[in-house]
Parts: structure tokens; C-alpha cells; sequence
């Protein structure tokens, strides 16, 4: 069932139903003020820091899932009638009123139809500004003129608290004071105390926003909830809107809600247009100075022209046309998209991170850089930058570093049980991501201050995270596993050993030693070249079970991830990152992702792990905790799918990788959105597998792993344009049945355009490849051969 489709022309996903089985939801904003907001205007607002800096209320994991949001009521004079902009809140029966949302870059539209009302409301946050458009044109298209009323509603969170509007309600709801200026509302907090804009999490402090509405008159407002929706009314009810005005109130602690009303009469065919403005600020400065710039001709749409120009840009450094219509539509806005989302917002701000996570936890951070790598370099080196300074000098890494209060140089080393044994392996797929695509080599000798104390270049970062797991190793010589590798759920504790990390340490030591042979450090590449011989060596004698390779070895011994044990006998990733990391070739690599196949493939994708945990002791394997078929514990967790892409690709096996990146991929589940469930554009964090009941059920979309790797996985490994230390290299891994395909690729600050044929039908193999016309040996095309536009023609056989 579909409830919506791609509209890649206009780089818009369109919903034509709006009772989707999941509220679908967009970003708006940056990350000085974002805004998360549905297909039905649910949602919330916040500068900066969903928890710290939130000021639109949500009640998380409501009924529905999103409410409330910024809504506009819209009322008939003569016949009482109301509904709202949206077909949430007020939800009139869907055989009577018309809806589309279209979700967009930073922007969503949503429209309506009913009893003769167009209304589309338009909503956006101006580029640098700190405030939100909410647009609306309203149409008569019947042949009576039309009286109406309308009305804005949002509803403010404590405190600018997350935590403490929901749960310090005996605080909280006494610090809001509202007021009205010229028509603005001022939305106040704490308005008795000083203003400290320069100390961001100082929570005692004043703060306002304010709300206007430009392009008709404020004939009422409600700044009191109670006032405006009544004791026993709903949202989908509001007392105010039955009535037909509002009833001035003015919120004095309690809850403080945002309604401005204006009355307007339409003649048929008629279209007017009003403007709401919601943003930081007192209403009669900052909230004047917004009224009267939105108040001019135009100035609307061209904020709004400027917005997507420039979140096109952002998401245009790679565009491809393949046969497949699902991958378009990811690759031309909403892979990349939601790439930028997950690093804009790490793990902050969505319908289901409610502000827990107010940080940027390590590994989620490094790996989140690889999806926006190849579009933003030069902001993303500087994100990486602050993250090289959340590590410590051992070697090991903060578990999350505070954008907000992060202080290099003095931080605290965390406890030792905090440790996770990855954190800082995930620098070796970022770091040479960022000098292959910007071709800065002298990055490698940047001074970069630890977290703790000292600092050392990037290149001496990297071996001090090499030495954290070379000193944190057991008894076979393998990392320890700590209080996590990348999987949360494993324990394999300080003495216990994790494969997959091994693997990601072998990875490390050929990377170091190929990153030291660009600065020109002998010595060290000599010691990485020798070190990783003998690991080779020891992975081979100690990770491989018979079909697979084992996760981990406990502390007392005990093997994980193989097939001796009932639960858990083989994992995804030791498969997929001993060919990823160059250890497992030839018939190793085959019969493990042979395995792969065979014990954990279904049509939603790879399972981490089988079979899923019941009776095991959750000491070392906490995946027990969850129900079968959920999260770690067996599920189809998104993230790993793009490594199983690449491991196959790196074999050869182009209609195997792309089986499974389509398993995952949400747009080639838009005609079964009603199993699916959330938005068909987006990413997931997990998927249900069998035995559970809701299997194919994605789950956490927007911020997770999954998005970069997936996008590193199509670009980089199926489509195989990938940057290289001195060029680009094209290295395409597709079905056979593809005649080929073309991209487009921003490199360097030129323009390569690629046109792959694939006459012959191969997966992979490149048999000829031409530069401009110049025919070039191999499937490199050099940085210092490109034009500022260039043509590029590879024929695969
Ligand atoms: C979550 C965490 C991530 C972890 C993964 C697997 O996605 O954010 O850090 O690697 O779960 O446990």
C-alpha cells in the first residue's frame, strides 16, 4: 500500500494520505534553531539543543505520535464549521477533506481542501535566521465569498527543558509569563532574571520568543492553554476555535500556548496569504524586526528560493540515474538528506530521540561524517577536528563529547568500565575519507589537543588509538572488548576479546601504514606493515569457527558467534568486516559471507545475529534483554547492511550486494509503506525479523548509522565512485542485468560526469576507461588530469 510518492524533479516527497501508519516527519533549521515537523504539523522547535534549548512542547510517543504541533485552525463565520490546516488535529472524516504534505529540503508544504477552502501552509526556518515561516494561502474555489477565522496554535515546553517540562512540572509550569506587544505574542521564561545568551546551559536565566502574525490583522489571541482549548476540550476540540474568537488571555505561570487570530473574508476565487512568524527573541525587538522584513513583498518566497538552493547544493556532490527508479529517488535527495540530518543532529532530535542523548557520542559522530564527506569536506574536517579532541591521550575516547561544553585539554578521563573498545578505530575509515576527498595530506601533521592532556598530530592520534587496543588486548592477542565494541549489547569485558574490533584493528594498521607512507614517517610504516603481518597471522590461527568467524571470546573462555552455541552461533559483522578490512580473501571470504547468506538473509535484509537470544546468561550478551527479532537481538539493525554491501561488492558479487542494499532501502518499500510502516524516505535504525509478529516493522528512523553507511555502500561500492589519495576511482560492483548507469561527481571543486556501460552483463570489472577522450589504463582517474568539467566513459567486462 502506498500513501505517497517521489517527486525527484521537484526534490519532494509527496504524502497523499495523511493517516500514514506512522507520523512521517521532516527537519527544518539548522542547528542554531531546528524544528522536527510531521505530515499532519506535529512536532517541535528548539535553538540549538532539543533538550537544553526546546521551547515548542511535544509529549513524546503520544497518541497520535506527534501532537501537539503548530497548528492552524481555520473556521466558517456563518456555519461554525472549523477544521485545521492540517488534516491533524481536528481529522475530519478523509472522504470529505483533501490532504497532501510535500516533505522537502528543510521544508515542508502541506495542503488542504475542504468545504470549498484551499489552504497550503508552507514551513521553514529563513537560512541563518532563528526563527520559523509558517506561510499560508488561503483560496475560496466556491462561487459564495466566505468568512473565516483563523487561528494559530502552539503550545510551549517549560523551562526550554525537555526534561523538566515533562517531569519538574512543580518548577516548570511556574516560570512562564506571557504577554502581547502591538499584536506579538512574547512567550517569556524566568523574565525576572538576567538574560545570559552567552552561557548556553545556564537554565536560570531569562529567555523569550515571541509569535507574530503578518499580512491581516491579529483580531484575538490565547496565551493560556486552558483559556484557548478549555479544561475538558482536546486539541482536535479547542474551546476558542468553537466559539469563534479568542478570549485574550494571558498565561501567568501554568501553560503558556501561542494562538493568534485573524478574521478574513474571501470573495470566490480569491486566494490570501498570511505569514506566521515563531522565533527567539522579545517580541516588541526581535519580534517587530521579524514582522516588519516578512511584512514586504516577496520576501517570503525568496527566503524560500535561497533555502532550497542551498540545501540543494549541499545534497548535489553526487547525482546518478541507474535503472533502478527507488535508488534514484535516494541518491537524488533523500540518502544524502538524511545523511545531513544524522550529522547535523547526531542521536538529539527526532519523534524518538527525545533529548537522552544531548551530545555527540563518539562512534556515532566519526561514522555519521562519512555520509557527508564527499558534499561538505571542508565543514565536516572541522566536526572531525572536534572529535580528534574528544579523544584522550591513552588513546581511548570520551564516550560522548559536549558540543556545548566541550573543553580539550581538560576534560575528565572516564572511568574505566566506560571505555568501548571501537571509538577510536572508526578515525581510520573518516581521516583518509577526508584527505581523499580534499586531497589535504598536510592534515596528517595537525596539532590536535587530547581530551585530557597533551596533544599530538592527527597522524599521532591515530597510532595512539592503534596503541589503546594493542595495550587493551587477551589472551589471544585480540582487542579487548570492554563495556562495548560497536555492538551496545556485548560485554565481553577487559580480559573477554572482541573479533570484530580485531578486524577493525587490521583495518587500522593497513590504513596507518598507507597514511604513513604520505607523511613520509619509514619508520612507522615499517612498524604498522610488520605489525600487521603478525596479526594477519593470529586472526587467522584464533577467529575462524569452520563457515564463520566468531564474535568474541569471553573471560572465561567461552566462544560467541559460534556454531557450537544454540543462540547467537553466528554474527553479520565479523563476516562483513573480515573481507571489509582486507583480512579474509579467496575461499575464507566466500564461505563467510556464504554463511551470511544462508543463516541470516531475508527479504528485510541481514539479521546481526542467529539464531536470536533467549536463554543466554545477559552478563556478556544483553541482546537477551530485548524481545527476539528486535534491536540487537537479531533484528535487521540497518547500520551493518552497508558493510555486507561492501564486503560483497569487494568480492564481486554485484546481484548479491545490490539484493541486499535493497532490502534496506526505504524507497523500495514505498508500495508496502502499511509494513514498513515509517516514512519510505528515510532510514531506520532496526527492522523486525521473524519470530517477531511485526516482522518487516522498521523502527528509529532518521538518526542512526545506517544512513551514511548505506549512502558510503551505494556511491562509493556499488556504483564504486570513490575519492582515492590521488583521484577518482571508478570501480562500479552492479546486477548484471544493468545496462549501466550515469552520475555526476563533485570533486576537488571540478565536475566529473561518468557515463559506465555494461555490455557484456559482468557484476564487476572495468575493461576500459577514457578521461576526456584520452584512453587511461587501470580505474583511476588522477586529480591533476581533471578539467574543471569532465567526461569520464567506463566500460565494464
Ligand atoms: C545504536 C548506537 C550505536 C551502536 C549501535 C549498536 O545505534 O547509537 O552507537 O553502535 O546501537 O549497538
Amino acid at each position: 500500500m502506498q500513501f505517497g510518492h517521489f517527486d525527484n524533479a521537484a526534490k519532494e516527497y509527496v504524502i497523499t494520505r495523511p493517516d500514514t501508519p506512522r507520523s512521517w516527519s521532516n527537519y527544518l533549521g539548522s542547528t542554531e534553531f531546528g524544528s522536527i515537523i510531521t505530515n499532519n504539523a506535529g512536532g517541535y522547535t528548539f535553538y540549538r539543543s532539543a533538550a537544553q534549548g526546546r521551547f515548542v512542547r511535544i509529549r513524546f510517543n503520544a497518541v497520535p505520535l506527534d501532537q501537539p504541533g503548530r497548528y492552524i485552525y481555520l473556521r466558517d463565520a456563518e456555519s461554525g464549521d472549523y477544521w485545521s490546516a492540517s488534516w491533524q488535529p481536528v481529522g475530519k472524516p478523509l472522504d470529505s477533506y483533501k490532504s497532501e504534505c510535500r516533505h522537502g529540503t528543510a521544508y515542508t508544504v502541506i495542503s488542504s481542501e475542504y468545504a470549498g477552502i484551499k489552504a497550503e501552509t508552507t514551513y521553514f526556518v529563513p537560512l541563518g535566521k532563528t526563527l520559523e515561516v509558517w506561510r499560508l494561502k488561503l483560496t475560496n474555489t466556491g462561487a459564495k465569498p466566505r468568512k473565516l477565522s483563523a487561528f494559530t496554535y502552539v503550545e510551549y515546553a517549560g523551562n526550554w527543558s525537555a526534561f523538566n517540562d515533562l517531569t519538574n512540572l512543580q518548577y516548570s509550569q511556574f516560570i512562564v509569563r506571557m504577554g502581547v506587544e502591538d499584536g506579538i505574542i512574547d512567550h517569556g521564561t524566568n523574565v525576572h532574571i538576567p538574560e545570559d545568551p552567552k552561557n548556553f546551559e545556564n537554565a536560570d536565566q531569562g529567555r523569550h520568543t515571541f509569535l507574530a502574525l503578518v499580512g491581516a490583522p491579529v483580531t484575538g489571541f490565547d496565551t493560556d492553554r486552558t483559556a484557548f482549548i478549555g479544561t475538558y476540550g482536546s486539541y482536535a476540540k479547542p474551546k476558542a476555535v468553537e466559539a469563534g474568537r479568542c478570549s485574550g488571555s494571558l498565561a501567568y505561570g501554568d501553560n503558556g500556548c501561542g494562538s493568534l487570530q485573524t478574521d478574513i473574508e474571501l470573495a470566490p476565487g480569491e486566494t490570501r496569504e498570511i505569514t506566521v512568524l515563531m522565533g527567539v527573541g522579545r517580541a516588541g525587538v526581535e519580534g517587530k524586526a521579524a514582522a516588519a522584513a516578512f511584512s514586504q513583498e516577496g520576501v517570503v518566497d525568496s527566503e524560500l528560493a535561497m533555502l532550497k538552493a542551498y540545501w540543494h547544493g549541499r545534497i548535489e556532490g553526487l547525482t546518478a540515474e541507474t535503472p533502478d527508479p527507488a535508488f534514484n529517488s535516494m541518491l537524488a535527495i533523500w540518502g544524502p538528506f538524511n545523511c545531513q540530518m544524522t550529522y547535523a543532529w547526531s542521536r538529539a532530535a527526532s519523534l524518538i530521540y527525545a533529548g537522552e542523548r544531548d551530545g555527540l557520542g563518539y562512534r556515532d559522530t566519526v561514522q555519521d561524517l562519512l555520509g557527508v564527506m564527499h558534499a561538505i569536506p571542508q565543514e565536516a574536517v572541522k566536526r572531525l577536528e572536534l572529535m580528534l579532541s574528544g579523544q584522550l591521550a591513552n588513546g581511548g575516547a570520551m564516550p560522548v563529547v559536549k558540543q556545548f561544553a566541550h573543553h580539550p585539554g581538560s576534560e575528565k578521563e572516564p572511568p574505566e568500565h566506560e571505555y568501548r573498545s571501537d571509538d577510536g578505530m572508526w578515525l581510520f575509515n573518516t581521516v583518509p575519507a577526508y584527505i581523499k576527498e580534499s586531497g589535504d595530506t598536510g592534515f596528517l601533521n595537525k596539532v590536535i589537543p587530547y581530551a585530557d592532556h597533551g596533544e599530538a598530530s592527527v597522524l599521532g592520534h591515530l597510532r595512539r588509538a592503534i596503541d589503546f587496543n594493542l595495550t587493551h588486548s587477551g589472551k589471544h592477542g585480540l582487542p579487548c572488548g570492554l563495556s562495548a565494541d560497536w555492538n551496545d549489547c556485548i560485554r565481553l569485558g577487559k580480559n573477554g576479546e572482541t573479533v570484530m574490533v580485531a578486524f577493525q584493528l587490521r583495518f587500522a594498521l593497513a590504513t596507518y601504514a598507507e597514511l604513513c607512507a604520505i607523511a613520509g614517517e619509514a619508520g612507522e610504516k615499517a612498524w604498522a606493515e610488520q605489525m600487521l603481518a603478525e596479526f594477519d597471522a593470529r586472526l587467522a590461527e584464533t577467529t575462524w569457527d569452520g563457515a564463520w568467524y566468531l564474535r568474541g571470546f569471553g573471560e572465561d573462555g567461552t566462544k560467541f558467534g559460534s556454531h557450537e552455541l544454540k543462540e547467537g552461533a553466528i554474527f553479520l559483522n565479523t563476516q562483513t568486516w573480515a573481507v571489509f578490512s582486507g583480512h579474509a580473501q579467496g575461499e575464507r571470504a566466500e564461505t563467510a559471507m556464504g554463511s551470511v547468506e544462508k543463516h541470516l538473509s531475508s527479504e528485510y535484509g541481514l539479521a546481526l545475529c542467529a539464531p536470536p537470544f533467549v536463554e543466554t546468561s545477559m552478563k556478556v550478551m544483553r541482546a537477551v534483554l530485548f524481545n527476539p527479532g528486535m534491536k540487537e537481538n537479531g533484528a535487521v539493525f540497518t547500520h551493518t547492511q552497508g558493510w555486507a554491501v561492501i564486503a560483497e561488492t569487494m568480492l564481486g558479487h554485484g546481484d548479491r550486494a545490490y539484493r541486499y542494499y535493497r532490502a534496506t532501502m526505504p524507497a523500495a518499500w514505498n508500495d508496502k509503506a502499511e509494513v514498513r510502516e515509517i516514512e519510505p524516505y528515510v532510514y531506520c535504525q532496526f527492522t523486525h525479523t521473524p519470530p517477531s509478529p511485526h516482522a518487516g516493522a522498521a523502527r528509529v528512523p532518521w538518526l542512526s548509522g545506517s544512513a551514511s553507511w548505506a549512502y558510503v555502500a551505494g556511491t562509493q561500492y556499488v556504483l564504486g565512485i570513490r575519492a582515492d589519495w590521488n583521484g577518482l576511482t571508478i570501480d562500479p560492483c552492479i546486477p548484471a542485468s544493468w545496462p549501466g548507469f550515469t552520475a555526476t561527481r563533485r570533486f576537488r571543486g571540478k565536475t566529473v560526469s561518468i557515463t559506465v556501460k555494461n555490455p557484456k552483463c559482468v557484476e564487476k570489472g572495468v575493461a576500459k576507461l577514457t578521461l576526456n577522450g584520452e584512453v587511461l589504463s587501470g580505474n583511476l582517474v588522477p586529480a591533476d588530469k581533471l578539467k574543471d568539467s569532465n567526461a569520464v566513459v567506463v566500460e565494464m567486462g
